[in-house]
């Protein structure tokens, strides 16, 4: 096999010229007549793909790969062209061949002899006029000199080859060092979501345009090779030495984002637990992990037949495989029947992997395998509805999760999570609502964003619990049944929804579930409800409008209306637990909010609080009365009075109002000092993530010192409740454990207690061992802390030390952890080098760049370094991301949170003006980082003085402080 092309349509692809050899005017499109739809046209649909690929995988001989495939498709309308998908694959038109199907469909098998005697099974072939290519939209358009007939199938061959490249995307190569062999071994791997299927064969790369596939795959004999479907065969090539072909039996009708193939010398391990009706499910690493597979093959099946019975829908393929690749893009890819992940995201191992990355891995393998069904089984009808994919994914993989493991109580951590981290991103004018309108594949890659993930999963989560259960597992179930192998949009699963909410009174009559739910997947944002009680009449009123982090807003900017499940508790009853709507805010006709009065409220010496258990995806603003008895209660021993979940949204929503300007930090502040006796992890997360956007605006300023102060205080009972470094949490609960991490995180950062003095302890114990790669006298769960402060106080010996361990380490969650430490160290030429080493793949894997990069950002002495690495470097950076540049925003987003001035914003700008080129598909990820600089500088100019004035006068009086006492001091400052 030979990688050199005999015609190189690729290189002209740019100048829009053709590839059948004959460049003459006839053959070039007129401006005028370019097809410019981003869309297929629908007349011609596939049935069928046979598809053979022969891999070359080979130090010496090269790397590439080559293939046919034969398009079986359905003619639904008139036609004179079949217009499909292609990119960066090298075709000889003249080798494209048409052939008109008999009534029959052929079914063989195509490798060598076969595959002649199938195209004789295929009736006459037909006279191809012309191939044109449309590099704008990656088509390939093949004209057959006769118009095609209705309702007739025709089978289309093309021919092909491709690089297999380091990008990570299409069909690429990744590779790993194997231990025993001494050596790098090569593997090839597919990525194809969202549109990279047409960078390894020609497709109708659309979700919508499901079929067949029939894969074989070529390789040396010293591989193996995995698809979607179980092998069917296993031969010798007659025709290549040392290759064999395996043929995998033909797949369920799917999208070509699902299809994959890998080949490989991996080992496997078969999951011992063994579902009912066989599914055989195995993980596969290469050889030197399969010491870490167990956990992913313990919990993969079991997490399977909680969705098989929750669905009510059986897994249709007989096997699954999991396959930890070593060079992974996205986290994994829930490819059907063959999920790719990350090797941190599957792998795991006791004594080497924290209980967080454990969660992580349960977390990875139950949302891919809910794609299965949500994604999978049921696909959405265009990328604009991507967010079904990934909003049920994510939300189910909660549930997932939870079942697998009970004694983690991991569920309202989650839920509070991903809720507290949409309520910062969707305030910014930038955002994008959930379902997005998508023209230019550009844009479909970047909204694989918190949106589609963590603000799907919010509003199903709402959804589910004013559905209330019942409703909700059998609307899912019978959306599924009805659309399986088949494509949906969102009103398809609202009227499934509305259907059985309806039969089962779960929703009024007049309501539906379409009515609600546009409100909140087709506007960007979420709400802020205002409740002003009237307190001799015992009611309430209650208006909205959009939450915006910009203090300088419009009333169209703000004036939106969603309808929202409102729940509200007292502090008599205290009944957190209601998750139904007790009472709707509706929106009126023509979609405009409607003021609401809520009656029957207690007496003025008891809170109302809004919202239990962050049900719905709302803000909320109380009148001061209201705030001051929460405050009261929450600094009282009776503080737990109030539900943690509450607790954290208060602090939250008191935090970004003060941020805003919209209420003093008065309130906030007040409600930060109960948590001197607050030992629960969610309200401090809440806290700590609001505190560090401030400590990223005040780190170069005067107050630093007061904020410093303020912050030793509050964290000091806390430090020495969890343990400190010394004794790390004995609990199951990843809540318990994840707390005192953070905690002494904190601590060590802000000087609290022995946390540094006891971290540099331990590291230079570690650094004592003889064998440190196997004896480590670091308490697992800490080591992110330990570390980070060793190499924080230390200098080049701990450094070095710490990158070997990285180097030697076999096991992904410890090399990524150790990866985030490396980058504390406060030595300028420790960092510099270690960005330098970032964009160096022998050094660093290309999927750790951006870690590597937003890890020295987001450190003090580090974000210069970082500034002036992204600023000068910004090709090199370009050039290692490319093609999927969009992950560009990755670098951006660290970097602006800590911006602020008006010459950061100014400087910003025109980089991503001069470089417009390298920003083309990170274009939201752009706006929205500048978006934040320009918040970072308005809370500088605007909120500093606010903030900076009660800070001072706490400090004044120790830290003892009222919201009393500050009312009367605000007013003597006026
Ligand atoms: C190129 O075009 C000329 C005239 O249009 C035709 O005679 C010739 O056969 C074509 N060659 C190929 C390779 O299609
Ligand atoms: C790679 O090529 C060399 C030299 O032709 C050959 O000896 C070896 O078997 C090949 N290995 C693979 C994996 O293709
Ligand atoms: C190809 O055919 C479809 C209809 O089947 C038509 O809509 C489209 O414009 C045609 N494309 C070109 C480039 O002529
Ligand atoms: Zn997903």
């Amino acid at each position: 096999m030979s990688k050199v092309a005999t015609f190189l349509c690729v290189l002209l692809l740019s100048h829009q010229t053709l590839c059948d050899g004959n460049e003459t005017s006839e053959n070039s499109i007129p401006e005028e007549k370019m097809y410019d739809d981003y869309r297929l046209p629908t007349s011609i649909t596939p049935e069928n793909y046979k598809l053979e690929i022969i891999t070359q995988l080979n130090d010496t001989q090269g790397f590439g790969f080559s293939g046919v495939v034969w398009i079986t498709m359905n003619v639904n309308a008139f036609a004179d062209n079949i217009t499909l998908h292609m990119k960066n694959l090298t075709i000889e038109s003249d080798k494209v061949q048409l052939f008109e199907l008999p009534q029959v469909t052929a079914n063989d098998s195509m490798i060598e002899k076969s595959s002649r005697d199938y195209e004789k099974s295929l009736n006459e072939e037909r006279k191809i006029r012309k191939i044109q290519y449309v590099p704008k939209h990656d088509y390939m358009i093949i004209y057959p000199a006769k118009i095609l007939s209705k309702f007739r199938k025709y089978v289309v061959k093309i021919p092909f080859e491709g690089d297999l490249d380091t990008s990570l995307i299409g069909y690429y190569r990744s590779s790993y060092f194997d231990k025993k062999a001494q050596k790098k071994i090569w593997l090839a791997v597919t990525q194809f979501e969202p549109t990279h299927a047409r960078e390894a064969f020609p497709c109708f790369d659309e979700p919508e345009m499901k079929a067949t596939f029939d894969i074989s795959l070529v390789h040396h004999k010293m591989y193996n090779s995995l698809s979607n479907m179980p092998l069917k065969e296993s031969k010798e090539m007659e025709k290549i030495e040392d290759f064999v072909v395996d043929t995998f039996e033909t797949t369920v009708p799917m999208s070509t984002y699902l299809v994959a193939y890998c080949v490989s010398d991996f080992e496997y391990k078969e999951a011992t637990v063994k579902m009912k009706d066989d599914v055989k499910f195995r993980i596969y690493a290469r050889r030197d992990a399969m010491d870490q597979v167990d956990y992913a093959a313990e919990v993969g099946p079991k997490v399977l037949k909680f969705y098989e019975d929750y669905f009510k829908i059986k897994f249709p393929l007989p096997k699954i495989d999991m396959i930890a690749i070593p060079d992974f893009g996205a986290g994994a890819m829930e490819n059907w029947g063959l999920i790719t992940y990350r090797e941190t995201a599957l792998l795991y191992r006791a004594n080497a992997s924290t209980l967080s990355a454990k969660h992580r891995v349960a977390e990875v393998i139950a949302h891919e395998l809910a794609h299965q069904w949500f994604g999978n089984l049921v696909t959405m009808k265009w990328w604009t509805d991507l967010w079904l994919n990934e909003g049920f994914a994510t939300y189910v993989a909660s549930l997932g999760v939870a079942y697998l493991h009970p004694e983690w109580k991991s569920l309202d951590e989650e839920s509070v999570d991903n809720t507290l981290h949409i309520f910062k991103f969707d305030a910014l004018k930038a955002s994008h609502p959930v379902s997005v309108t998508i023209g230019h594949p550009n844009q479909i890659s970047q909204i694989f964003d918190a949106i589609s993930y963590s603000k799907g999963s919010c509003i199903i989560r709402m959804m589910h619990k004013f559905l209330g259960e019942e409703s909700f597992q059998i609307g899912v179930s019978n959306y599924l049944k009805k659309h399986e192998y088949a494509n949906a949009k969102q009103d398809d699963l609202w009227a499934a929804l509305t259907e059985v909410a309806h039969s089962q009174q779960s929703l009024p009559n007049e309501l539906s579930v379409k009515e609600i739910m546009d409100t909140w997947t087709l506007q960007v944002g979420y709400p802020i409800i205002k409740v002003h009680r009237n307190y001799d009449e015992n009611s309430a009123e209650i208006t909205q409008t959009r939450y915006l982090s910009d203090r300088f807003k419009t009333r169209s900017d703000v004036e939106f209306c969603w309808w929202i499940p409102l729940t509200y508790v007292d502090s008599e009853t205290r009944e957190f637990n209601v998750s139904h709507a007790q009472d709707w805010m509706k929106c009126g006709k023509e979609n405009i909010p409607e003021m609401k009065r809520i009656e029957n409220l207690p007496d003025k010496d008891q809170w109302v609080i809004f919202n239990a258990q962050l049900s719905g995806l709302y803000k909320i603003q109380y009148d001061r009365w209201n705030y001051k008895l929460i405050v009261k209660t929450l600094n009282s021993e009776n503080f737990k009075n109030i539900h943690q979940i509450n607790r954290a949204q208060l602090i939250d929503d008191a935090m970004d109002l003060a941020w805003v300007g919209e209420q003093d930090y008065g309130i906030a502040l007040a409600m930060i000092n109960y948590l001197r006796q607050e030992d629960e992890y969610i309200p401090w997360k809440s806290a700590l993530d609001n505190l560090r956007s401030v400590n990223r605006l005040l780190i170069r300023s005067e107050l630093y010192g007061v904020f410093k102060a303020y912050v030793q205080h509050v964290l000091e009972p806390i430090y020495e409740k969890v343990g400190g470094i010394s004794e790390p949490s004995k609990s199951e609960r990843l809540d318990a454990v994840k707390h005192q991490s953070m905690i002494c995180g904190w601590s060590c950062r802000f000087g609290v207690g022995d946390c540094v003095e006891k971290s540099v302890e331990l590291f230079a114990r570690w650094m004592k061992e003889t064998e440190p790669d196997h004896v480590n006298p670091v308490p697992l769960n800490l080591r992110s802390v330990v570390y980070c402060s060793a190499i924080r106080m230390g200098k080049e010996a701990e450094w070095l030390f710490l990158w070997t361990r990285y180097i030697n380490s076999n096991v992904g969650a410890e090399k990524s952890l150790i990866i985030s430490s490396l980058s504390c160290s406060r030595e300028q030429w420790l960092l510099g080098r270690y960005l330098d080493w970032s964009l160096n793949s022998t050094l660093v894997r290309k999927q750790d760049a951006a870690s590597v990069f937003g890890g020295v950002a987001r450190e003090e002495i580090g974000f210069h370094l970082a500034k002036n690495f992204f600023f000068e470097k910004i090709d090199a950076i370009h050039q290692t991301l490319s093609p999927d540049t969009s992950r560009i925003s990755r670098f951006i987003k660290p970097l602006a949170e800590q911006m602020s001035t008006e010459k950061d914003i100014h400087e910003l700008k025109e980089l991503v003006t001069v470089k417009h080129k390298v920003f083309e598909k990170s274009t939201l990820g752009v706006k929205q980082a500048l978006e934040t600089v320009e918040l970072n500088n308005q809370w500088k100019l605007n909120t500093y003085m606010d903030f900076s004035r009660r800070l001072n006068r706490m400090m004044a009086r120790n830290f003892d402080y009222s919201l009393e006492d500050d009312e009367q001091e605000e007013a003597k400052a006026i």
